[in-house]
């Protein structure tokens, strides 16, 4: 397995390009079920979840290649196949619970999915129930057997769909299902967020009607078929945010190149009320800090509060603050695992409920550190690059779901980092 050793206390200085959004190519995959030609999506990062939804992909009948265009970045093409099978095994689903975006887009196409349901992972139980209930007011029937979802609908059948709270795969997984329905969805209390939009956008360019993404209020016309098309993704505001952090943190001068300020404003204030420059530059978001960071409180948020895939990252800045930080997690119910690795290196947390209260230390120092999950590993190696001495990452695998190449972005900024064989 994989590590990364990171000798700390240099500050970052440079640019470094952001790549595709994840959650934003995830969804756009399997939007491609929906078309009738080929869907090319450019702008895929080499991530080790978008290389399991190929899989998937590849197992319901579809042929996904990847060509490089010249500037290195990578275009993605999906056609559908025949022969096509409607079933998300549980080998996928459990190591990656996107798969569950599946489930709209091929029982919208093909009137029925097998979806093995996905259990709880490392940040909290995270049901599906808003998918389903969405799917049935649609007119799916849906029944669980053998640890499988099965739905089957002859053609959905658009209908109002209220959500209980903000989802962002249910938002999707229902636009999804909705642009080949008979009639009218309208999704209230839809998810705002810039991968909800980037989705929108393409499913437009294939020939879906939608309106009122990034707003409360869907409204989805369903058409009798779709087209393919090509679609530019947007740049990952999450890895952007950890780039600007680890300027931030280490003291430094860093400008994360393609990153839309546009869509990361909760961030970017709290980094500039901890005392960081933040500017919107040609072509990116720069981020200059020097002297002491001064703690400031976050609370998670959906879009366009402050992200929770950024909550963890941020702890670990705080823990660096002049003052008390109170950082709150309202999405998940147990995204604090990076604490204890954090407390490890001298971060002083306490931790009530879904509060941590964050007492800031005048330094860090460095430890071997295990990774719980995708963003706990980034707050791990930010503090890692604050710190003084050695720290050691392990099980950085949480860590290459979602980040490309972090470690070599971080070299070119200055980082002394390394991934080594454990
Ligand atoms: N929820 C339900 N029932 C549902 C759906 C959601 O109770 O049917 C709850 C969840 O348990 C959670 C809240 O609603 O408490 C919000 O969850 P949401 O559905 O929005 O999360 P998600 O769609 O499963 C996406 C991202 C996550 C990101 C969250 C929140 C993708 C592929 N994943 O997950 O990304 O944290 O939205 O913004 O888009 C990550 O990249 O590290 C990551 C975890």
């Amino acid at each position: 397995m994989d590590i990364f050793v990171i000798k700390g206390g240099r500050p970052l200085s440079g640019a470094c390009r952001v790549s595709g959004a994840k959650n934003a190519v995830l969804p756009a995959m399997a939007a491609a079920i929906l078309a009738d030609g080929p869907v090319e999506i450019a702008g895929v990062p080499h991530l080790r979840d978008i290389g399991t939804f190929e899989k998937l992909l590849g197992i319901l009948g579809a042929d996904v290649s990847r060509s490089e265009a010249g500037d290195g970045r990578e275009t993605v093409r999906i056609v559908n196949g025949e022969g096509r099978k409607a079933e998300a095994p549980y080998d996928l689903v459990k190591t990656m619970r996107a798969s569950v975006l599946v489930l709209g887009p091929l029982l919208a196409r093909y009137g029925r999915a097998r979806i093995s349901l996905p259990g709880g992972c490392a940040i909290g139980a995270r049901p599906i129930d808003q998918h389903l209930r969405g799917l049935e007011h649609m007119g799916a029937k849906t029944s669980l057997s053998e640890g499988y979802i099965e739905a089957v609908a002859d053609r959905l059948r658009g209908a109002p769909v209220y959500f209980d709270m903000k989802t962002v795969t249910g938002t999707e997984n229902l636009m999804m299902a909705a642009v080949l329905a008979d009639g009218v969805t309208v999704l209230s209390n839809a998810a705002h967020e810039p991968e909800v939009c980037d989705l929108a956008r393409l499913l437009r360019a294939m020939g879906a009607d939608i309106e009122g993404e990034g707003t409360d209020e869907i409204v989805i016309h369903g058409v009798r078929s779709l087209h393919g098309a090509r679609h530019e993704i947007m740049t990952d505001r999450i890895e952007a945010a950890t780039l600007l952090l680890a300027g931030a943190i280490t003291g430094g001068d860093v400008t994360a190149l393609g990153a839309d300020a546009s869509a990361m404003g909760a961030v970017l204030e709290k980094l500039q009320e901890s005392g960081a420059e933040v500017s919107a530059v040609p072509g990116g978001v720069r981020v200059r800090r020097e002297g002491r960071i001064r703690s400031v409180n976050v609370k998670t948020a959906p879009y366009p509060g402050f992200p929770t895939d950024v909550q963890a990252q941020f702890m670990a800045y705080m823990c660096l603050g002049d003052g008390f930080s109170i950082v709150s997690e309202t999405i998940f119910e147990n995204r604090f695992m990076h604490v204890a690795e954090l407390r490890r290196m001298g971060g002083r947390i306490d931790v009530s409920g879904n509060t941590a209260a964050v007492k800031g230390v005048e330094g860090l120092s460095g430890a071997p550190l295990m990774a719980t999950d995708l963003r706990a590993s980034a707050s791990l190696v930010l503090a890692g690059l604050a710190a003084s001495g050695t720290t050691e990452v392990l099980r950085i695998y949480h860590l290459d779901r979602g980040y490309e190449s972090l470690e070599k972005k971080l070299s070119s900024l200055g980082a002394d980092i390394a991934r080594v064989k454990e």
